[in-house]
C-alpha cells in the first residue's frame, strides 16, 4: 500500500500562526501535527508516502521531512498550485499510486488509535473504499456519512457539511482508496466552496455500486482548523503519555511521571511544573516559574518568572515577566517581556513577536 499526506490548504482560522507556514507543521506536544499521519502510515508498514503540498511555505515541509529518510520512509513531493480540494489533490497522485491501494491521511487530523487494525481489514479485502466515523456534536463542521436503519454496516449517503445533520457520525481525514477513484474524480464537479470533494467522490463511487465499508473509531481524534482545536490536541496527546505512549515517542528524553523533559534543558530547583507537560531540549526553566499542567514547551526556550498552563510554547521563545499565561499559543522565536499582569492572560502570538507588558 502506499499513502498520502494533504500538506496544504491556507489555515486562515490559524492567522497570525500560517503567516509564517503550512498550519500542519504547527506542534502538538512539540511535534509537529503532520508528523503524527507520517507515523501512523509508517507503522502499518507504509513507506512510500507522497506530500501534497500547498502554496504556504511548501519549502518548509521539504526542509522539515527530507527525502524522509530521516522518518524511515520515502517522500515523493506533488505540488498542488491551489487549493482546489481533497479530490483534486488526490487525482494528481495517479502515477505516484500506480496500481496500490493506498490511505490519504489529512495532515490536520490527529487520530488516538493506530491504523493496524483497519489497514489489515482493508489490504485483505475487495472493498473498494473504506472511511473512518466519529460520533461529534458538531456535524454540520464535517463531511457526514448516513447509515441505513435497518444495516448500520451499509453507508446511504455522504454529505459535506449540511445543515441540520440527523447523523453525527463525521467522517474522519483518514480515507482507505483503491486507484478506481481516480476515474470518479474525473466525473466530478466543483462544490459550492469551488473544490472537488472527497465526500462527493465517495458518494459517486457508491451511486456507481462499488462498496464502501465503515468503522466508528473508539477514542478521539482532532481536526486542527482554529487554536482552540489545536490546545485541545496538545490536551488530548500530553494525556498519553505515561499511557500506551505512542505518540511521544523520542530519543534524548527522560520522562518523569507524565512530565517529558529533552536533553541539556536546566530546571531551577525553585519552580513547579505539573504533568502532563513535555519541556524540549536546551531549555532554561528559571526560578519562579509554574508551568503545567498541559504544557508543551519547544527546543531553546528561556522561561522565567511566568506561570503557564494549558498552552503551546514553540521553539527559541523567551518569556521574562510575571504573565500568567493560559491557553495561549506563543510562535518560534517570540519575546515577551515587561511589567506584571496579575490576572490571566491568553496569547495567539505568530513567530517572532516582541510583546512587551
Ligand atoms: C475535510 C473534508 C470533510 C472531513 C474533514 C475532516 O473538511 O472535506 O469531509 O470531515 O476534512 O477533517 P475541511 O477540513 O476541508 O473543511
Amino acid at each position: 500500500m502506499k499513502g498520502i499526506i494533504l500538506h496544504g490548504g491556507h489555515g486562515t482560522r490559524l492567522r497570525p500562526l500560517t503567516h509564517t507556514g503550512p498550519k500542519q507543521l504547527l506542534p502538538i506536544a512539540n511535534k509537529p501535527m503532520s508528523q503524527y499521519a507520517l507515523e501512523d502510515l509508517k507503522n502499518v508498514g507504509i513507506h512510500d508516502i507522497a506530500i501534497i503540498l500547498g502554496d504556504i511555505y511548501p519549502e518548509k515541509v521539504r526542509e522539515y521531512y527530507g527525502n524522509g529518510e530521516e522518518f524511515g520512509v520515502n517522500i515523493t513531493y506533488i505540488y498542488q498550485e491551489k487549493p482546489k480540494g481533497i479530490s483534486h489533490a488526490i487525482r494528481l497522485c495517479k502515477e505516484f499510486v500506480g496500481n496500490d491501494k493506498f490511505i490519504v491521511y489529512l495532515g490536520d487530523n490527529v487520530l488516538r488509535k493506530n491504523l493496524t487494525d483497519y489497514t489489515k481489514k482493508f489490504s485483505s479485502s475487495d472493498l473498494d473504499a473504506m472511511i473512518l466515523l466519529c460520533e461529534v456534536d458538531n456535524p454540520s463542521k464535517f463531511g457526514v456519512a448516513y447509515v441505513d436503519k435497518d444495516d448500520s454496516s451499509k453507508i446511504k449517503n455522504i454529505i459535506e457539511k449540511p445543515k441540520n445533520s440527523t447523523s453525527n457520525l463525521a467522517v474522519i481525514g483518514v480515507y482507505f482508496l483503491t486507484p478506481k477513484i481516480f476515474g470518479i474524480i474525473d466525473n466530478l464537479k466543483p462544490s459550492s466552496r469551488g473544490e472537488l470533494e472527497i465526500t462527493d467522490a465517495l458518494q459517486l463511487l457508491m451511486d456507481k455500486g462499488n462498496t464502501i465499508a465503515h468503522d466508528i473509531v473508539t477514542g478521539w481524534w482532532k481536526d486542527t482548523g482554529t487554536p482552540e482545536d489545536i490546545i485541545h490536541a496538545n490536551r488530548l496527546v500530553l494525556d498519553s503519555i505515561g499511557t500506551e505512549n505512542q505518540f511521544l515517542v523520542e530519543k534524548d528524553i527522560s520522562t518523569k511521571d507524565n512530565i517529558i523533559i529533552g536533553s541539556n534543558t536546566k530546571i531551577s530547583q525553585d519552580s513547579s511544573i505539573i504533568g502532563p507537560a513535555i519541556i524540549g531540549k536546551n531549555c532554561k526553566i528559571e526560578s519562579g516559574v509554574r508551568l503545567g499542567p498541559y504544557v508543551s514547551i519547544g527546543d531553546g526556550c528561556t522561561l522565567e518568572n511566568c506561570s503557564i498552563e494549558n498552552s503551546i510554547i514553540m521553539e527559541n521563545c523567551k518569556i521574562d515577566a510575571q504573565v500568567n499565561l493560559v491557553s495561549s499559543i506563543i510562535a518560534q522565536s517570540s519575546q515577551i517581556d515587561g511589567n506584571t499582569i496579575s490576572k490571566k492572560s491568553q496569547f495567539l502570538l505568530g513567530e517572532r513577536t516582541h510583546l512587551k507588558l
